[in-house]
């Protein structure tokens, strides 16, 4: 008899009629995941495929035994009711334990990094799921591409509300993270009016400055420093001062968290670790404290965290959601696999996953956007 990975090698998966597949959530949450699980969800069901969640990632299968349904959650109709509008993901997520980087506590105490893409594999066969749909941001989908290649059945879905997803026009989450930040930014406006102060706004992003860009120029900040750009303080004080000299005296600089000095780096709150990337964050502590001594401005800071990953998608990334959930399915009826569905200019289309997996897109500098903020004398920090 073959083992569960012999039977992936020999047999191949993909010769397989599809009868159950299972969905995952990798990585940080973000607004539209549930969307995509309903429209994934209810398009199998039609197929007549069974269809279930792994729980938390792949914590479903490697700690199973933690959970009283093996891991495993059944998406029935019921199940998947009423949930396209809401923030978080039903299934659960976590950004820790990249299972092909996985932190394996050695009995000296120190910590290892192992591949355990083959126990995928093997709990796929043993519980007869003959595909995966993936969704996730670039972590997730490098694992959902390192799968593919060992002949698991897998369709990524792009998720991130960072936007720094290669070969999709957006990816869900972005908007409705960039709408609220746009609101805070109004809302910010009045009170740092009223008591003539800088507002210093920093934003999560990664390494791409989409939100911050995106948010900032629409909510009418002042400065925007972004990872794509490093930046002068002495620049953005002094546009703070031309600003206070015509009579303009407060100011909203939007900070990425990924941004950093011409003359420095990054601002790290917690180093990588096994399994675990970087955890950025203080560049806008930094900049607040930097502008209060350049400018002698009384000066305030709102970090915007978490915050721009919850509540409910908004009606662009839901329909963006549902639309991609619907086509991996489809995608996976056509007989598709490693390949990611992506939003074009005509519709959703495919992509291979080794195209898009460890290729971050930036905020192009020479972009219409970004330009548009220029044009709007908005201070970029250069
Ligand atoms: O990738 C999404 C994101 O929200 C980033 O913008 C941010 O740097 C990171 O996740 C925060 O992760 P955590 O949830 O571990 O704090």
């Amino acid at each position: 008899m073959l083992s569960f990975l012999g039977f992936f090698r020999e047999e191949g998966l993909m010769t397989v009629p599809i009868k159950r597949i299972a969905i995952c959530t990798g990585g940080g949450d973000a607004p539209g995941l549930n969307a995509v699980i309903r429209a994934a969800a209810i398009s199998a069901m039609d197929l007549g495929w069974e269809c279930y969640g792994l729980r938390e990632g792949f914590n479903g299968i490697f700690f199973s035994e933690r959970y009283t349904d093996g891991g495993l959650i059944r998406l029935t109709r019921e199940r998947v009711r009423g949930i396209a509008h809401l923030g978080g993901t039903i299934l659960g997520t976590t950004n820790k334990g990249n299972p092909l980087h996985f932190p394996l506590k050695m009995p000296d105490g120190s910590v290892r990094e192992v591949d355990r893409s083959d126990e995928i594999l093997e709990f796929f066969a043993r519980r007869q799921l003959d595909a995966l749909i993936s969704i996730g941001g670039d972590g997730s989908l490098t694992i959902a591409d390192a799968l593919a290649r060992k002949g698991l059945r897998v369709v990524g879905v792009p998720k991130t509300i960072d936007n720094d997803l290669d070969k999709t026009f957006t990816t869900f989450g972005f908007d409705t993270a960039v709408g609220f930040a746009t609101e805070c930014l109004d809302r910010l406006h009045s009170t740092a009016e009223s008591h003539q102060r800088v507002m210093v706004v920093e934003m999560m992003g990664r390494y791409a400055g989409w939100i911050a860009l995106h948010a900032g120029i629409s909510g009418s900040a002042h400065a925007v420093l972004i990872p794509e750009i490093p930046f002068d303080l002495d620049k953005v004080a002094a546009k703070i001062r031309s600003r206070d000299a015509q009579g303009r005296l407060y100011s909203l600089v939007v900070v990425a968290e990924g941004a950093q000095p011409r003359d420095g780096t990054r601002t790290v709150l917690e180093p990588a670790e096994a399994g675990q990337a970087e955890r950025l964050g203080g560049m806008g502590d930094a900049v607040a404290k930097g502008l209060k001594n350049l400018t002698g401005k009384d000066t305030r800071l709102v970090v915007l965290g978490h915050l721009l990953r919850g509540g409910s998608p908004t009606t662009f990334d839901r329909l963006a959601a549902l639309r991609f959930g619907a086509a991996a399915v489809r995608a996976l009826a056509e007989g598709q696999s490693g390949i990611m569905v992506a939003l074009a200019m005509g519709g959703v289309n495919h992509v291979p996953l080794a195209e898009v997996a460890g290729h971050m897109r930036c905020v192009p500098l020479d972009g219409d956007t970004l330009l548009t903020g220029r044009n709007l004398g908005i201070c970029f920090g250069d």
